[in-house]
């Protein structure tokens, strides 16, 4: 199959679909692969690692774009690249579809098989294609939290673990899954107190086993999460329901109730946000105040250390990648099951059934029906 890849072109976006490493592997398995002149360097690959490895090297997107029968990205497409579509693509990448109505259109129109990493859901219920970009965001949430808790940004002024003497901040984290579990253990790590709520009894036995006393677990609900929202410096929005638009947990409401210049990181803001003041940032101007809250809702917070993040979401992408091209998609998923979840988009019809429901105006299909 002809595989390829472009640069990214989000705002402040550095990093890539493919490194040289799986150039080689994809060449292994009797692939071409074609790559957009630079398209590696914001994560630090030259063109010539990727020559090296056996990458064909073009000069313009439209014609990688032109070329390919498989896509591999990071990010979901822009409304530029939708007149690039072509009939049958297959486009490996992100997509958060929930949220984006304009580019939900273009896939169907443009009749592309849109595989979504966030939906590929393995036996087990874990979501592999999102857990590395959760792991760095769940870390990074704590890293920016304490960075836009310095008074300079509008923040309270507060140091996250304290020194002795003084009090340690607090931190909310909403949802204890890949992201909160990840920001858990940065913030257990400097030293602050952690509160961290979620619907999933089981998931907070998990936590309370992992971190013991150093943490509190609490059941997700309205009052809890107002009580604790009112006492935290730095509050972490990870909640997920896949495929889905996040509940609205953290109200408008508790704004004024909350410490002037507390930090709000909302890292569900991909799937529309967890709060109802969350509006989308970007890494040039990542935070907003209302009502003396700091927000900070960028939407592809990996973006900002693309080394660790290209390398950890390529090691998780490269195998169903590989089974994708090797076989086909249709012959990809009856041999792995596993692949149905992540059709989203499939020959003007739309696949994935939260998707369908985020909206009134689009009929479900059963991608099992279609393949
Ligand atoms: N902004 C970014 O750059 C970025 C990067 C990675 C992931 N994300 C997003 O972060 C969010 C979390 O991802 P994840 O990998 O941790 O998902 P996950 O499925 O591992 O965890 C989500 C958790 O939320 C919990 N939850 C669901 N409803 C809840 C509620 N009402 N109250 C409390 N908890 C609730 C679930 O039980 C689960 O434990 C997703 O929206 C994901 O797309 C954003």
């Amino acid at each position: 199959m002809k595989v390829g890849c472009v640069k990214e072109i989000k705002n402040n976006e550095f990093r890539v679909g493919m490194t040289p490493n799986n150039v080689k592997s994809y060449k292994n398995a009797g692939h071409e692969v074609y790559i957009e002149k630079g398209a590696g360097v914001g994560s630090g690959f030259t063109d010539k690692e990727y020559e090296d490895a056996g990458a064909i090297m073009i000069d313009s997107a439209k014609e990688v774009w032109d070329t390919v029968e498989m896509m591999i990205k990071v990010k979901e497409p822009l409304p530029e690249e939708y007149p690039l579509f072509h009939e049958g693509l297959i486009l490996y990448t992100y997509l958060h579809l929930a949220a984006d109505k304009p580019q939900t259109d273009a896939l169907l129109n443009g009749k592309v098989k849109g595989v979504a990493y966030e939906t590929l859901i393995e036996r087990d219920g874990s979501i592999p294609l999102l857990a590395p970009m959760s792991q760095i965001a769940g870390r990074l949430s704590i890293q920016e939290g304490a960075k836009y808790l310095e008074k300079r940004f509008g923040g309270e002024g507060v140091l996250l673990a304290g020194v002795p003497g003084t009090p340690k901040a607090n931190i909310v984290i909403l949802g204890g899954g890949s992201v909160g579990t990840n920001a858990c253990k940065i913030a257990v790590g400097m030293g602050a107190n952690v509160t961290i709520l979620d619907i999933n009894l089981k998931r907070l036995a998990y936590l309370d086993d992992i971190f013991g006393a150093r943490i509190q677990t609490l059941a997700s609900n309205d009052s809890n999460i107002e009580h604790a929202v009112k006492e935290a410096d730095l509050v972490i929005g990870s909640v997920l329901i896949p495929g889905k638009s996040a509940p609205k947990l953290f109200k408008k409401a508790y704004l004024k109730e909350m410490k002037p210049g507390a930090v709000f990181v909302d890292v569900a803001v991909d799937q529309g946000g967890c709060g109802e003041t969350t509006k989308v940032t970007y890494h040039d101007d990542p935070i907003f105040i209302e009502d003396g809250i700091v927000h900070y809702c960028v939407g592809n917070m990996p973006g900002a250390v693309p080394r660790t993040s290209t390398i950890a979401l390529t090691n998780a992408t490269l195998s169903y990648g590989l089974q994708i091209a090797g076989k086909g998609l249709e012959q990809a998923c009856k041999d792995n099951e596993v692949i149905f979840s992540a059709i989203n988009t499939y020959d003007g019809k739309l696949t994935c059934k939260n998707v369908a429901d985020s909206y009134d105006c689009y009929e479900y299909a059963d991608i099992h029906t279609l393949v």
